[in-house]
């Protein structure tokens, strides 16, 4: 299922270690795809059973696609951000240039509001609310042509970062090795190949085997019905384990590497990511097992020092009294469900990033490569 097409030309930055550049087609649905003007997201709550992409046409559906995880995933939330900016001003182009720019301005805050703790939903709009103003007396039509042109550009930018990553990371990866991963952080939580899996894809397309252990990622099962769905259809060698299982197969040698995505990476290196996250690093310290996160620069956060700034999503309770349809919990009882946590970076071994693998200090090699 993994084929080799083009060359690709190595990341700026930091040298790249894998001998050859390579390109990898999953074959695998994209999660965000704008076509001839029209927005499209893969309905990410229907898989494993249904492959269903619905058409975006108004700013309240996609911010209602966030906000059931629909599209979720932090860096294709930043993707699916610059898009859907775009959806939410169609019907705006006959604004003056001041009025359009104030539009601007408020659909992007209406955006950003949906999901708080993923850094790259608020980094995309940030980013086009910047382009729209530095355009300020050009009119709507122009800023909208701009704003699109500047979507597809974050676009690009995360797919040219995933495949960096997956190179990075791979020689991490050796024959015969089982890797733990948390949530999803794979072709479908980006624009293609991943970032806690690319390192993955590559190591499996360079041809080496080993083996991949998905937790299930309770209460909403990215890890079963995600990772493990996205795997096994490319071809890897995938288990499912329940995240109460973690410890048992570090105990008995199963594992040798975990790797994770991230939310925020804030300044001094503490990973925000999945609820359990920090569990799996606490356990691979205590098994002596090597922790890394994979991440591209718009996951990092340099203006929020420690994972104890970062607002953290709470969601509904019936996600955790509930499996499916079934209730599983007794009726009014009391619930938390913080949707992620964050490591610390004492128990990460390093952050795979496009610019390469950083190694502790994180506070100061962060600042240096991305300050
Ligand atoms: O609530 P979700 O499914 O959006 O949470 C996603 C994660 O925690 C991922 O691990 C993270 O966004 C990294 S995605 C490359």
């Amino acid at each position: 299922m993994l084929e080799r097409a083009e060359q690709i030309a190595p990341p700026a930055g930091l040298n790249c270690p894998s001998e050859e550049k390579m390109s990898i087609d999953l074959n695998l649905p994209l999660s965000v795809e704008y076509k001839e003007g029209k927005l499209y997201f893969l309905d990410q709550t229907q898989l494993p059973n249904h492959l269903q992409i619905d058409e975006q046409t108004t700013v309240e559906q996609v911010w209602d696609s966030i906000k059931k995880l629909k599209v979720r995933g932090a860096p294709a939330l930043g993707v699916a951000g610059g898009y859907g900016l775009l959806v939410g001003l169609r019907g705006f182009l006959n604004l003056s240039p001041e009025a359009f720019i104030t539009k601007v301005e408020e659909v992007a805050k209406y955006l950003e509001g949906c999901r708080p703790t993923a850094v790259n939903l608020g980094w995309a709009l940030r980013r086009q609310v910047k382009k729209a103003k530095s355009l300020a007396g050009k009119s709507a039509k122009e800023v909208f042509a701009a704003l699109e042109q500047e979507a597809i550009a974050i676009h690009q930018e995360d797919i040219a970062c995933c495949e960096a990553i997956g190179r990075y990371g791979a020689p991490l990866i050796q024959d015969g090795m089982g890797v733990l991963t948390h949530c999803n952080a794979g072709h479908l939580a980006v624009s293609k190949l991943g970032t806690a899996l690319s390192p993955m894809y590559t190591a499996f397309s360079e041809g080496r085997r080993f083996k991949v252990y998905a937790d299930e990622t309770r209460p909403l099962l990215q890890g079963a019905r995600l990772t493990a769905w996205e795997l096994k259809q490319a071809g890897l060698d995938v288990t499912l384990i329940c995240d109460n299982m973690a410890s048992f197969m570090m105990n008995s040698g199963a594992i040798n590497l975990v790797i994770v995505g991230a939310d925020r990476v804030t300044a001094n290196g503490d990973a925000v990511n999945k609820i359990g996250t920090s569990g799996v690093a606490i356990l691979a310290k205590y098994y002596n097992i090597p922790f890394y996160v994979a991440c591209p620069y718009s996951t990092i956060d340099l203006s929020t020092p420690s994972g104890k700034e970062v607002e953290i999503e709470e969601r509904d309770a019936e996600e955790v009294t509930f499996f499916g349809a079934k209730r599983t919990g007794p009726e009014g009882i009391q619930v938390r469900n913080p949707a992620f946590d964050a490591t610390p970076n004492h128990l990460i071994h390093g952050i795979i990033t496009e610019k390469g693998l950083i190694k502790p200090p994180f506070k100061e090699n962060l600042q240096t490569l991305f300050g």
